[in-house]
């Protein structure tokens, strides 16, 4: 299959990666899959396949049984061979989520899944700060720097993210010097990711989401994340601040 975008060791595919990753050589996944939430932004913008959990676990189980990190929500039943839940922290305001409730979501869940982890030990709570819309190029796009400190614990090799959408995970990969493939269904978020990609080894258009990111890295230190166990159901539309 002829690459939508390959340079400098990032390679990107335009289509459905289900028919993509059999073919793929890569070492570990490390994606944001649709979360099977209905997710939909204040300006009424849908992710692709959200609907359910059907293509995260079709994606998962073609990749079995490598290493995976898969972003996802408390709300929707987690991926089969989860070792471990971290949380993902996204700053004091908190999303929409049931708006009946004195309680927004603040957090996601980052499953761990497979073998090959490495790294000084640190807690389960990444602390960074949501991307402020005005700054983001896709409904539920990711700080850079949150994917960059996840990475690091990865094992070697080349990343995968089969769920690309701007293409953060591949801009954190390339920042740390790593090689990465990715697969977007949606051609106009294949060409922001390439643009991205193509910016250089540091993405400057996340400078300034990046610089809001706390900048412990919890290692050592006491986690500052805050998990709202009671969270409220999602069957609000969630807000361009709730990425
Ligand atoms: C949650 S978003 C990823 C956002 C990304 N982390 C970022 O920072 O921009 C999931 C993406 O998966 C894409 N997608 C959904 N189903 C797909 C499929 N079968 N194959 C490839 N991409 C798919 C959607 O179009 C969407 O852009």
């Amino acid at each position: 299959m002829k690459p939508y975008y390959d340079e400098d060791g990032v390679v990107i595919y335009h289509g459905d990666c289900l028919a993509i990753i059999g073919a793929l050589q890569a070492d570990v996944m490390v994606t944001d899959p649709p979360y099977g939430m209905a997710y939909r932004s204040w300006s009424g913008a849908r992710v692709r396949g959200d609907g359910s959990v059907a293509a995260r676990d079709a994606a998962l189980e073609l990749w079995h049984p490598r290493p995976a990190i898969a972003f996802g929500r408390w709300s929707v039943e987690r991926p089969r061979g989860v070792r471990l839940r971290l949380i993902w922290d996204k700053g004091e305001w908190p999303g929409m989520g049931d708006l009946a409730l004195p309680w927004g979501p603040s957090d996601e869940e980052i499953y761990v899944i497979g073998e090959g982890w490495s790294g000084k030990r640190m807690g389960s709570v990444y602390r960074s700060d949501r991307m402020a819309a005005q700054d983001a190029s896709h409904p539920t796009q990711k700080p850079v720097q949150l994917l960059e400190r996840i990475i690091e614990r990865c094992p070697p090799g080349v990343v995968l993210d089969p769920f690309m959408g701007s293409g953060t995970t591949l801009v954190a990969a390339k920042n740390l010097g790593r090689r990465a493939v990715g697969i977007e269904i949606e051609e106009k978020y294949c060409e922001i990711a390439a643009k991205r990609c193509s910016q250089g080894v540091f993405d400057f258009s996340n400078e300034l989401a990046d610089n809001r990111v706390a900048q412990h890295d919890n290692e050592g230190a006491t986690p500052q994340g805050v998990l709202l166990e009671a969270m409220g159901g999602d069957q609000c539309a969630s807000g361009p601040e709730d990425l």
